[in-house]
C-alpha cells in the first residue's frame, strides 16, 4: 500500500473567491458542511482579506460562525496581514495561511507589495499565531509561470519557500496559480525547492487551466509530496491572475490517488454529490 495522501480542500475559498455574483452565506456554509462529511480533514473555508479587493469573501466571519465543526477537521482561513489574522482568530479558524509569490509582478497585483515587503508583513502574523498556538501555512504563487513576469526561476521559488519555512510556516503550498506548469517545469521547480525545504513540509497547489494538473501531481508524488490542494468540482480562479482557471478538481485527484493505492480517507460517492452542489453555485454554465 502506498503512503496516505492528504487533500486540502480549496473549494469554499479559492473556488468561490472569483465568482462575480454574490453567493449566499448559507450556501457557503452548506458547502463546507458537505465537504467535512466526505472525509476531508483540511478545508480552507474563507479569507480575511480586504472586501474591496475580494468582495465575495466579505462574509468570512459569518461563514466560520455558521459551519458545523466536526472533530478532527481543520477549518482554515487566508490572512494576508495582522488585521486578517485577528479576524480569523476571533472567528475561531483552526489554522491560517499567509500568501506571497515567487514573482514580483503577481505579488504587486495580488497583495499590493513586493515579495520582501510581504515577508515583513507576515512576521507579526507568525509571531501572534505562535503566541495563540495557531498553525500557519504559507503559499508561494507562480511557482513555474507568472501572468505578468513570464517563467519563474526555480531558485527563486526555493528562496521564497525557504523564507516562509524559516519564519515558522508548518507547510509551504506551491501554487501553479495560472495552471501553466507542465511536468518538466514542475520537476525542475521541485528539484530546487526540495533542496531548501524537505518534501514532507511541501504541498502542491495546481490550477488546471491547461489540463496538466494531474500529471503535475504525479511528478510531485515522485518528489515525495503527500499533500495536495484541490477544489471540489474544479471550482475557481484567482481575481488577480488573468487567465487563471479553477484548482484541479478534488474528485479527480481522489480518483488518481486511489488508483495509485494512496489512501485519502475520502468517500468518492459523497464527494460526487458535493461536487454537484458546488458547481450549482457557480454562475457561468
Ligand atoms: P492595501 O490596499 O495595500 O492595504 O491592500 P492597506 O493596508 O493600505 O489597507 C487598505 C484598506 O483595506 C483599509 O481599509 C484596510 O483597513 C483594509 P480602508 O481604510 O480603506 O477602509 N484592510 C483589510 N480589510 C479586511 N481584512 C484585511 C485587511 N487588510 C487591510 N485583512 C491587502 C493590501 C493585502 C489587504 C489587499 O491587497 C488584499 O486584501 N489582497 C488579497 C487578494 C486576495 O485575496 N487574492 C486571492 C487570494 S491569493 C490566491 O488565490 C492564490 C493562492 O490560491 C495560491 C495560488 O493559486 O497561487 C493562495
Ligand atoms: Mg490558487
Amino acid at each position: 500500500m502506498a503512503d496516505p495522501v492528504t487533500l486540502f480542500e480549496m473549494g469554499p475559498r479559492d473556488g468561490l473567491q472569483n465568482e462575480p455574483a454574490r453567493i449566499a452565506t448559507a450556501d457557503k456554509i452548506a458547502l463546507v458542511d458537505l465537504l467535512s462529511d466526505c472525509g476531508l480533514r483540511k478545508i480552507e473555508v474563507t479569507s480575511f482579506v480586504s472586501p474591496k479587493w475580494v468582495p465575495q469573501m466579505a462574509d468570512a466571519a459569518q461563514v466560520l460562525a455558521g459551519i458545523t465543526r466536526r472533530a478532527g477537521v481543520s477549518y482554515a482561513a487566508l490572512t494576508p496581514n495582522l488585521k486578517g489574522f485577528q479576524g480569523a482568530l476571533a472567528a475561531r479558524a483552526n489554522e491560517v495561511a499567509v500568501f506571497t509569490s515567487a514573482s514580483e509582478g503577481f505579488s504587486r497585483a495580488n497583495i499590493n507589495c513586493t515579495i520582501a515587503e510581504s515577508l515583513e508583513r507576515f512576521a507579526p502574523v507568525l509571531e501572534a499565531a505562535r503566541a495563540e498556538g495557531v498553525p500557519v501555512r504559507g503559499y508561494v504563487s507562480c511557482v513555474t509561470d507568472c501572468p505578468f513576469d513570464g517563467p519563474t526561476a526555480p531558485a527563486q521559488v526555493a528562496h521564497v519557500a525557504g523564507a516562509l519555512r524559516d519564519m515558522g510556516c508548518y507547510e509551504i503550498s506551491l501554487g501553479d496559480t495560472i495552471g501553466a506548469g507542465v511536468p518538466d517545469s514542475v520537476d525542475a521547480m521541485l528539484r530546487a525547492v526540495t533542496g531548501a525545504v524537505p518534501a514532507r513540509h511541501l504541498a502542491g497547489h495546481f490550477h488546471d487551466t491547461k489540463g496538466r494538473a494531474l500529471a503535475n501531481i504525479e511528478v510531485s508524488l515522485d518528489h515525495g509530496l503527500r499533500v495536495f490542494d484541490a477544489a471540489v468540482g474544479g471550482l475557481g480562479g484567482c481575481p488577480y491572475a488573468p487567465g487563471a482557471r479553477g484548482n484541479v478538481a478534488t474528485e479527480a485527484v481522489v480518483g488518481l490517488l486511489h488508483k495509485r493505492g494512496h489512501a485519502t480517507g475520502i468517500d468518492p460517492v459523497k464527494l460526487a454529490k458535493c461536487a454537484a452542489f458546488a458547481t450549482s453555485l457557480r454562475g457561468d454554465p
